[in-house]
């Protein structure tokens, strides 16, 4: 526990009592052994460590601690309370790892502490997004006039998809959103496919569409929207389709839609959290054929990329349709002519993510994004492979990294998965792909090695015994 100072001792302001250099440093070697650790950890925390981060809850002390106890007691009861993020054999939701130069950068930028909405807010955040800006487009082959929003996550990437998207298609229809308000403004046309991820759903909601309004698509077997069943589409549709299936890894047929879906009007955004990325690398750029012809997209650098949480993208090709939904005035706010990062994302204040995302992609360049995106993959077909082998049964074809497995019925699937997450070996979760319970695997990590793939296969075999 935090030993707590004497009140006459010590002073809130004055650094003499501990060297400001020192609590810095005591948090880096805190977290470097966290690291070590990590290699070896099981991959989600036990259950007596979360136990000991519950029972720790405590009221708010009045009175100071030590910075170096703050620090060893965060990382004594919480750190073995974390998911190890590092660890090569998570396989959860879809969450990537961090490379080493993305942290330092993290760190750095951590450092610099920049607020970033102006370029007169920090120069050299400005400069830097504006260099990402560039990269990403050109690295994922959108148009070139296409403008990035740095935000925290695909969800808010979404979101902001949504206000975007609506504002255009008001303002084609002659109604301006941004004067005139929604209450009487025309009606607008919502179209997504059955597997629409629950992000895009929810960001639909939030920004004031009904789901008794949504019109859903059916999907075929792999979960690909099936452009036959498509309505009729005009220019107040809002058209959402997908890049990645989160059981699947499937992709929507882009140039069977887009083209049509541009010629008759309509507003089309991608929801590729991590499936866009798949643009970066020639074996696998294929599934996202023509998706450069979509208005907008989204996506995450904290997963396919692995960079550090939370760096969402937001892009979109019409930069003016961004700054118009994103507009905001005050004399204060020195606008000038500098991009400011404000004008593409929803936040004002925010920290530097520009700094991580460029070490990342400076690091790699394009051929180590490319073989990032290929590393994933091979894994994934691995792991498929092998856990076939297994007796598993793989529920689709595997085209990037995502893979949903079963066994014979609903509670073998379930047994297993909690025996392989109780183990500690590997972690992934579940859900639910075409009527049956499924184990979802998904394989966004850098880290994840053949030794990994191998053990966690092992695994699902003593798994697949035990039930
Ligand atoms: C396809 C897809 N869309 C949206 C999201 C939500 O992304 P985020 O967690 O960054 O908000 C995810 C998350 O895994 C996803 O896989």
């Amino acid at each position: 526990m935090a030993a707590s100072i004497a009140p006459r001792t010590f002073s809130y302001w004055a650094l003499d009592h501990e060297n400001e250099e020192q609590v810095l440093r005591h948090g880096a070697e805190l977290s470097l052994r966290y690291l070590r650790e990590s290699a070896t950890a099981p991959p989600f925390p036990p259950r007596a460590a979360i136990a000991k981060a519950r029972a720790a809850a405590m009221r708010l002390p009045d009175s100071p601690s030590r910075p170096k106890d703050v620090l060893a007691e965060l990382s004594e009861i919480y750190a073995p309370a974390t998911v190890r993020s590092h660890s090569g054999r998570y396989f959860g939701f879809v969450h990537g790892s961090s490379f080493p130069v993305g942290l330092a950068a993290k760190w750095m930028s951590t450092i610099w502490d920049q607020n970033t909405p102006l370029f007169a807010l920090s120069p050299a955040t400005a400069l830097l997004e504006e260099q990402v800006e560039e990269w990403l487009v050109d690295l994922l082959g959108l148009p070139k006039e296409s403008a990035v929003g740095f935000v925290s996550s695909t969800s808010q990437s979404l979101l902001t998809a949504m206000f975007v998207a609506r504002q255009s298609l008001l303002s084609r229809l002659g109604w301006c959103a941004r004067t005139k308000g929604l209450r009487d403004a025309p009606r607008l046309q919502v179209v997504l496919g059955e597997h629409a991820h629950g992000a895009v759903r929810r960001a639909l909601t939030i920004a004031g569409f009904g789901e008794d309004e949504f019109c859903v698509v059916r999907a075929d077997e792999q979960g690909r929207l099936d452009p036959a069943h498509l309505p009729v589409l005009g220019p107040n549709t809002l058209l959402v389709l997908q890049a990645g299936n989160i059981y699947t890894g499937s992709f929507d047929p882009y140039d069977a839609i887009l083209p049509e879906a541009r010629a008759a009007g309509a507003w089309t955004h991608v929801d590729g959290a991590f499936g866009l990325w798949a643009a970066a690398s020639p074996q696998r750029r294929g599934l996202t054929r023509g998706i450069e012809g979509a208005d907008s997209w989204s996506a995450d650098c904290h997963k396919t990329l692995n960079t550090p949480f939370s760096c969402g993208l937001f892009l979109c090709r019409d930069r003016a349709a961004v700054r118009s939904a994103m507009a905001s005035s005050g004399s204060y706010l020195a606008l000038g002519d500098e991009r400011n990062g404000m004008d593409y994302s929803p936040d004002m204040a925010r920290r530097c993510k520009a700094a991580e995302i460029w070490a990342t992609l400076k690091f790699l360049g394009r051929d180590g994004v490319a073989a990032l995106v290929e590393r994933l993959c091979a894994n994934a077909q691995r792991i498929a492979d092998g856990l076939r082998n297994e007796g598993y049964e793989v529920l689709h074809d595997v085209v990037f990294n995502q893979i949903s497995v079963r066994l014979e019925n609903d509670d073998k699937t379930i047994n297993a998965l909690q025996y392989v997450q109780q183990e500690g070996i590997a972690w992934c979760g579940g859900g639910v792909w075409a009527g049956s319970k499924v184990i979802r695997i998904s394989v966004s990590s850098w880290r994840t090695s053949e030794d990994d793939c191998t053990q966690t296969i092992a695994a699902f075999g003593r798994a697949r015994k035990a039930v």
